[in-house]
């Protein structure tokens, strides 16, 4: 067989593993408003106030491309020699004023808004955590009325307990955070849904997103995380800026055959190719006021030619925050 028919027929088959991951994919039954409901059944409603991900912190930097990133995806980001980027860190759940220090406000966030030229944006938002609790939107609406009915008063087994036990991946993503970060700049984050890349000459390959921080990974002693404020990461971060630049390398994760496309719950090897993508460097706050953070938004399909949504729940995503979105307004 000649290596071309070879390279094709292997293409084919890995199309067709996406195709039946993808065709066995329930259609989502819940709505988007749904979704921003049981956000708010889990964390309440507060205002001026993002439905999850409430506590956060905006900064402005710089993303400049590696050379390697042309070559799988014609997107004008990553051609450009730079692109200007809005950045914000934030803290898991809806709740504003949670503590830094709660267990509970991992995963961080990192959503990132490309502002390319003549006002096109492009975003990706991700988070400190390489997978999701569950496969599919509508088990995570079950996942977060199964979290809501499940408080101290809760008869045993409660709800949560049952639903662990049919989704083992759920619990183990919520009892196996990382510990708490020595700051929003020590840590990796993970965009988690799978894209699909296209190139100049037409080829595609999915990918996912990972930010990995050149600092690398840092995290608090129990003793240090007792004597943080909880403010501590964004204190840190503007102490941060002040003195040196915060940078995260941007790589895209290259699915190989048989990887799961459209199941944000199981992480892919550590061993897949990863190409760099570029370099972000942030060295300025962004407009933290009540106003500038309600005219911010992050989409998780906002997309440009060359990069397409691959994983269902990316749409079904990209529904529901602009119901926040507007609920914030
Ligand atoms: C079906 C699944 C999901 C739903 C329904 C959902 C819903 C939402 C909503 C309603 C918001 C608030 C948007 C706003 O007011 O601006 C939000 C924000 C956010 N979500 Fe999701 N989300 C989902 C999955 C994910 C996943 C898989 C990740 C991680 C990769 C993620 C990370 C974030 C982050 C970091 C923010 C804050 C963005 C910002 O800083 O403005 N979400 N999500």
């Amino acid at each position: 067989m000649n290596q071309y028919l070879s390279i094709n027929i292997k293409t084919l088959v890995f199309a067709a593993t996406i195709l039946t991951a993808t065709e066995m994919q329930a259609q989502t039954t819940s709505t988007p408003q749904q979704m921003v409901d049981a956000l708010h059944g889990t964390f309440g409603k507060h205002d001026n106030a993002r439905a999850v991900h409430a506590k956060g912190i905006i900064l402005q930097g710089i993303f400049t491309p590696g050379p390697e990133a042309k070559k799988i995806t014609k997107a004008i980001h990553f051609q450009n020699k730079s692109t200007p980027v809005t950045v914000r860190f934030s803290d898991f759940t809806g709740i504003p004023s949670i503590s830094d220090t709660n267990p509970l406000s991992n995963p961080r966030g990192l959503a990132i808004k490309f502002n390319i030229e003549n006002g096109q944006t492009t975003d990706i938002v991700a988070h400190s955590y390489n997978g999701f609790p569950v496969a599919t939107t509508d088990e995570f609406r079950q996942l977060l009325q199964a979290i809501s009915s499940s408080g101290p008063d809760a008869a045993h087994p409660t709800a949560l307990e049952q639903f662990f036990v049919t989704h083992p991946i759920a619990k183990t993503f919520l009892t196996s955070q990382k510990p708490a970060t020595t700051s929003f700049a020590t840590l990796s984050y993970y965009g988690v849904n799978s894209f699909k890349f296209i190139n100049q000459k037409g080829k595609s390959t999915f990918i996912r997103y990972q930010f990995i921080p050149v600092e690398g990974e840092h995290f608090l002693t129990k003793e240090e995380l007792s004597k943080s404020s909880d403010d501590y990461l964004s204190e840190e971060i503007k102490k941060h800026i002040a003195t040196k630049p915060v940078q995260f390398k941007l790589y895209a994760q290259i699915a190989e055959q048989g990887d799961d496309i459209s199941n944000p719950s199981i992480a892919w090897s550590d061993s897949r190719k990863r190409v760099l993508l570029g370099t972000i460097t942030i060295k300025t706050l962004g407009d933290n006021s009540v106003e500038g953070d309600k005219k911010l938004s992050f989409i998780p399909n906002h997309i440009t030619e060359g990069i397409e949504i691959a994983d269902p729940m990316l749409e079904d995503r990209s529904k529901a925050y602009p119901i926040s979105v507007k609920e914030r307004q």
